[in-house]
């Protein structure tokens, strides 16, 4: 049996088709370019049960992902992360049940890491020696520290502002760091000129046609880890997209493969009020979002304030019946300390979006009582200390104390 059962490259938009074998990235028309299989072959070669006696890794899935020599697979263990009940949180918002895909237990702390390993396997299969790329912090960390276990070396601009752990993870990998006095949008700008003036290979969302696919296994592992029935509602932090983009992807080739059937669980974007172009896009009916202006939320990783992939997310929302849903910050906020006390996990204000998108939704009755629904958090609280903060009394020695019980 073969590694990867990989055929060749499709453009969503236009149909033009490309090989495997170069570096390639975006489609002459614009798009980005989109991975296939055989999956007539792999169907007859791959069955559900040996995947699920492999490693707990997201390359128990290796047939399904790009990566055609193992010895080109960049790994850290990345993947299999829990799905994990919170009866208590569904308990208070009237989700009975409720489940969070928990990919704060990722290496580097963040879901990004899966589209690091797999994009970086891919890179180094194609020869690519150095590449670069604007992040608002999680993804470059990922992609700087995955480039240096392949031994690639990479440009990383991301915001000013970008969590400070991201700065520190993409300086100590020897990658070469540099902060705009912007937003991703900015650092995108700036990427593209040092890619034509200096031959890097460009590895922005969505430019590159293989982080999707190591974001796809997210989906992959729901499905495997809900012992292959499909949940009502899965809920996404929507920045660039690619992970709901992935998840669509996912669904849809396991329904090739007959290892899922009936309808696709209905996808959710959920963005901040600060910067919402996707569900604008959405209310309005439309295909594509506009550029969102002065942008602005806490939850760093969903600053983005036009996405390359826009058209991708609305037409997976479409196609599943699912929606768009922006929150707030101060609700966002609010959320991930009741996360904490009712369920014990301290996960990213991106992932507490997401539940404070369920509580609406269930309030308006968009999910229905008895419906199971996954929550994406695509994070560990922990890469974002500043998002908290507290008042608590400083002792003398030899103070005492009262204890509330
Ligand atoms: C923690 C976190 N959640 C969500 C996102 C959004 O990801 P995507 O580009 O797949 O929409 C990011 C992106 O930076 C992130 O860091
Ligand atoms: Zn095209």
């Amino acid at each position: 049996m073969k590694y990867s059962y990989i055929s060749h490259l499709y453009c969503p938009k236009c149909e033009a088709v490309y090989d495997t074998k170069q570096q390639h990235q975006l489609c002459t028309c614009g798009s980005p370019l989109l991975v296939d299989y055989h999956w007539d072959e792999l169907k007859a070669d791959l069955k559900r049960d040996e995947v699920e006696k492999r490693q707990p890794t997201l390359w128990r899935y290796h047939e399904m992902l790009p990566v055609e020599d193992e010895a080109n697979v960049v790994s850290q263990g990345e993947g299999m992360t829990p799905l994990i009940a919170m009866p208590a949180l569904g308990k208070d918002m009237d989700v009975e049940n409720l489940y969070m895909k928990d990919e704060g237990l990722v290496p580097t702390g963040t879901f990004k890491a899966r589209g690091a390993a797999v994009g970086v396997s891919k890179a180094k299969e194609v020869g690519v020696k150095e590449f670069a790329m604007p992040t608002n912090g999680n993804a470059g960390a990922a992609w700087a520290l995955y480039g240096a276990k392949a031994g690639i070396q990479s440009t990383i601009v991301m915001p000013q502002d970008a969590p400070k752990i991201t700065r520190n993870e993409v300086a100590l990998s020897g990658a070469n760091l540099y902060l705009v006095n912007g937003l991703i949008s900015d650092a995108g700008k700036i990427v593209g000129q040092a890619v034509k003036d200096f031959g890097l290979y460009d590895v922005s969302t969505l430019k590159e046609p293989y982080r999707i696919e190591g974001k796809k296994t997210m989906g992959l592992e729901i499905a495997e880890q809900m012992g292959w029935e499909m949940p009502d509602v899965i809920l996404y932090p929507t920045g660039g997209g690619v992970g709901l983009i992935g998840i669509y992807k996912a669904l849809n080739e396991l329904k090739k493969l007959g290892w899922i059937e009936g309808n696709l669980p209905r996808l959710v974007a959920v963005q901040a009020t600060g910067c919402a172009p996707i569900v604008k896009a959405w209310e309005e009916g439309k295909h594509e979002s506009e550029f969102w202006a002065n942008s602005s939320t806490q939850a760093f990783g969903i600053n983005v304030p036009k996405a390359l992939g826009d058209f991708l997310v609305l037409d997976a929302i479409y196609k599943t019946k699912g929606c768009a849903i922006a929150v707030d910050d101060q609700e966002m906020l609010a959320e991930q300390g009741k996360i904490a006390r009712l369920e014990g996990s301290f996960i990213c204000p991106e992932g507490a979006a997401v539940f404070v998108a369920i509580r609406e939704l269930r309030k308006q009755d968009w999910i229905k009582e008895g419906e199971t629904v996954v929550a994406l958090n695509t994070g560990a609280g922990i890469k974002y200390p500043d998002t908290v903060n507290i008042d608590v009394p400083i002792l003398e020695i030899g103070d005492s104390i009262t204890v509330n019980s």
